[in-house]
């Protein structure tokens, strides 16, 4: 299986094929992704939560966000990966961002990097693709902003919303972003700027006409306990929580039963040698 490159999502883009991406955070969650064929593994900020335990994106560090991604990186080898910048690491000057972007190359082993933010973003991604880093922008909700949002809210719901987000769109792409995820838009808005672009939409909850879908990966596997809340968009494909919970339930049960470890889980002596030993 070749190598999944920027000309090979160009092409795909280009041809209507629509790019999936999943988001991996260490080496197996990465491993699974690349089995099953993803054609970008995202290490996501959103890692902080699934895979941190922390309450929002904010927290986490570059020096974090790296040991992941050198993680998933490992474990990549067809996919085109891409690094998530966190909260600060990139808004103070687009040569921050620049320095950023470099240290999840060189020490994150990232194809990509990918940053939140509309226009005012534009010359912090013209600064990074200039310097040869591929950036995957993000635009319409930006977990990172959220205090600034007023929460998790749809963005673009209204003529004037929608316009700004259009024009955001066009602004990430004249910077030069090989790409945009779009998060949280309605299906109509996405798929009339899908439309507009030179370059690929990857969609979180704006419907099924952008060029390609993301989703964090332990929330469509199931990997989180019963009760906790999932945006609209996410679809549960499958239960691992509940898989990896009753094996180690079970695991519990044979050990205070006693029927774990038999026979075929031991090592063989033979009898003269334990006869010898234990006298
Ligand atoms: O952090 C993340 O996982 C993301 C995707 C949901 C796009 O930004
Ligand atoms: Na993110």
């Amino acid at each position: 299986r070749k190598k999944v490159t920027l000309n090979t999502l160009q092409s795909m883009y280009k041809r209507g094929e629509k790019i999936t991406m999943i988001t991996a955070h260490d080496f197996p969650s990465a491993h699974v992704a690349e089995h099953a064929g993803m054609d970008m593994i995202l290490v996501g900020d959103s890692l902080a939560m699934v895979a941190l335990g922390m309450e929002d994106t904010s927290e986490v560090l570059v020096e974090e966000m790296l040991l992941h991604c050198r993680s998933v990186a490992r474990a990549s080898s067809r996919a085109f990966t891409v690094g998530d910048m966190p909260m600060g690491s990139y808004e103070i000057s687009p040569q921050q961002a620049l320095s950023t972007a470099i240290r999840f190359i060189k020490e994150g082993r990232m194809s990509a990097v990918k940053l939140e933010g509309g226009a005012e973003m534009a010359p912090t991604i013209r600064a990074i693709t200039t310097a040869g880093i591929p950036v995957l922008a993000h635009i319409g909700l930006t977990p990172q902003r959220q205090n600034a949002l007023g929460g998790f809210r749809v963005q673009g719901k209204s003529k004037e919303s929608a316009k700004r987000l259009l024009r955001d769109a066009l602004a990430v792409q004249e910077a030069g972003a090989f790409a945009m995820v779009v998060e949280a838009v309605p299906q109509e808005v996405a798929s009339f700027i899908t439309g507009l672009l030179k370059v690929p939409t990857i969609g979180i909850g704006a419907g099924s006409g952008t060029s390609g879908q993301v989703l964090v990966q332990a929330d469509m596997t199931g990997n989180f306990p019963p009760g906790r809340f999932l945006p609209k968009f996410v679809k549960k494909y499958g239960d691992v929580w509940g898989e990896a919970l009753r094996a180690i339930e079970s695991y519990r049960d044979e050990v205070k039963g006693k029927s774990y470890p038999a026979e075929e889980h031991t090592y063989p002596m033979a009898r003269e040698e334990v006869e010898a030993f234990v006298g």
